[in-house]
């Protein structure tokens, strides 16, 4: 039975309704059945930053909007990229799209998606990235440019850590060897396979040969900003500026990929530090509360992105559990922002978390 998603109070009760409703494959492929434990890192490791109140600031009116490359948002909150929504809800990621835009935030949409960017983009009233896997047939990645491009997509996410499928423990292997076939072909088939079929096999898996100098290229292909997602090293991300990234995400992939990766809480200080000024620098994986949100961005990320708790939304109320995901975590950053002291996000600093300076703006507490 679908929750009614108003009766859902924090991300822990959208899980509860949500799970039961999963298939079993996907969920354990959802929980990362069997190597848990960089999730659980990432998670902790966001928690054991306490935070400080703030005394005596005039916080009647609290704006959690911001602007990311030049586009004005209701919160510093995006939903991530991943596969297999309409395994969790029919309508899949137009639901997603148009539940973020409803909340005023941007959704970006896998390039392993199960509905095409022209289906996503008009739904989310422009409020759309598009992610791309670098796959093996560049025109492949060509085409997906050029069709986000005409469905509104206001920027491009080329996905930078995973040039290779890990070897999953059994569990998770079990439930991806399951998944395969309805990816392949069906309801559930993934819009790159479905519609590429007329290329040669392993055309779209990801092409681990690429490096820095094919960005070129990719940026050639529109005037779109290009963020790089899964950035961990500071040495990363100034090779992506560099290379004319104009924002990076820092992300381990909530755990999907490289198993004991450094947590993202723990990477993006040295990150921001490094290019923070330059290029906007935004962060996922393990975030769960409005409280997560204000560690990260008093940390000097620009905005976060969510991906389970999306995931978990729409599987419990489709495009209004969505909603209600997104409206739930702007809840909970506006409340800790005015016991924190910050009427807008650009108040928000490393002072909450009692930390000896504050790497964005340099002041000194
Ligand atoms: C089921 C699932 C599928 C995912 N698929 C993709 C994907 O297709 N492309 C991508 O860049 N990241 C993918 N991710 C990673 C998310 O975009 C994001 O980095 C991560 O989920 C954020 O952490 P969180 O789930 O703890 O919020 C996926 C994650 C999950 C859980």
């Amino acid at each position: 039975m679908t929750a009614n998603p108003d009766d859902l109070w924090d991300i822990d009760e959208v899980r509860a309704a949500a799970e039961p409703t999963m298939p079993q494959a996907y969920r354990s492929f959802v929980n990362n059945e069997g190597m848990e434990r960089t999730l659980e890192d990432d998670i902790a490791a966001w928690r054991e930053l306490h935070l400080r109140p703030r005394a005596l600031v005039d916080v009647s009116r609290v704006d959690t909007s911001v602007t990311l490359l030049g586009q004005r948002i209701s919160m510093p909150i995006m939903t991530a990229p991943f596969v297999g929504s309409t395994f969790v809800h029919p309508e899949g990621e137009v639901a997603t799209a148009r539940g973020a835009s409803a909340a005023g935030t941007i959704s970006t949409l896998s390039m392993m998606g199960s509905r095409p960017p022209e289906l996503v983009g008009p739904a989310a009233n422009g409020l759309y990235w598009q992610q791309l896997y670098w796959v093996r047939d560049r025109e492949v990645v060509r085409d997906i440019v050029a069709r986000a491009m005409a469905s509104g997509a206001a920027a491009l996410c080329l996905t930078v850590d995973l040039p290779v499928m890990p070897a999953f423990p059994r569990p998770m292997r079990e439930a991806w060897l399951s998944l395969l076939e309805p990816w392949s072909d069906g309801e559930h088939a993934m819009y790159t396979i479905r519609d590429y079929r007329d290329k040669p096999m392993g055309a779209t898996w990801p092409d681990p040969a690429i490096t820095w100098k094919d960005l070129e290229w990719l940026k050639g292909l529109s005037r779109l900003p290009l963020v790089l997602k899964g950035i961990i090293r500071p040495d990363d991300a100034v090779m992506a500026r560099d290379h004319g990234a104009d924002a990076i995400i820092v992300s381990n992939h909530a755990g999907q990929g490289l198993r004991s990766s450094q947590p993202v809480a723990h990477a993006l200080p040295a990150i921001v530090e490094a290019v923070g000024n330059e290029i906007e620098v935004y962060a996922d994986s393990g975030i769960r509360t409005g409280a997560d949100v204000l560690r990260a961005l008093a940390l000097g990320a620009k905005s976060v992105l969510i991906g389970r708790p999306t995931l978990w939304g729409l599987a419990a109320g489709g495009a209004a559990g969505v909603q209600r995901v997104l409206q739930i975590l702007q809840a909970e950053l506006a409340e800790v922002m005015a016991i924190t002291g910050a009427a807008c996000v650009a108040d928000i600093d490393a002072s909450v978390l009692g930390l000896r300076s504050d790497s964005r703006q340099g002041k000194s507490l």
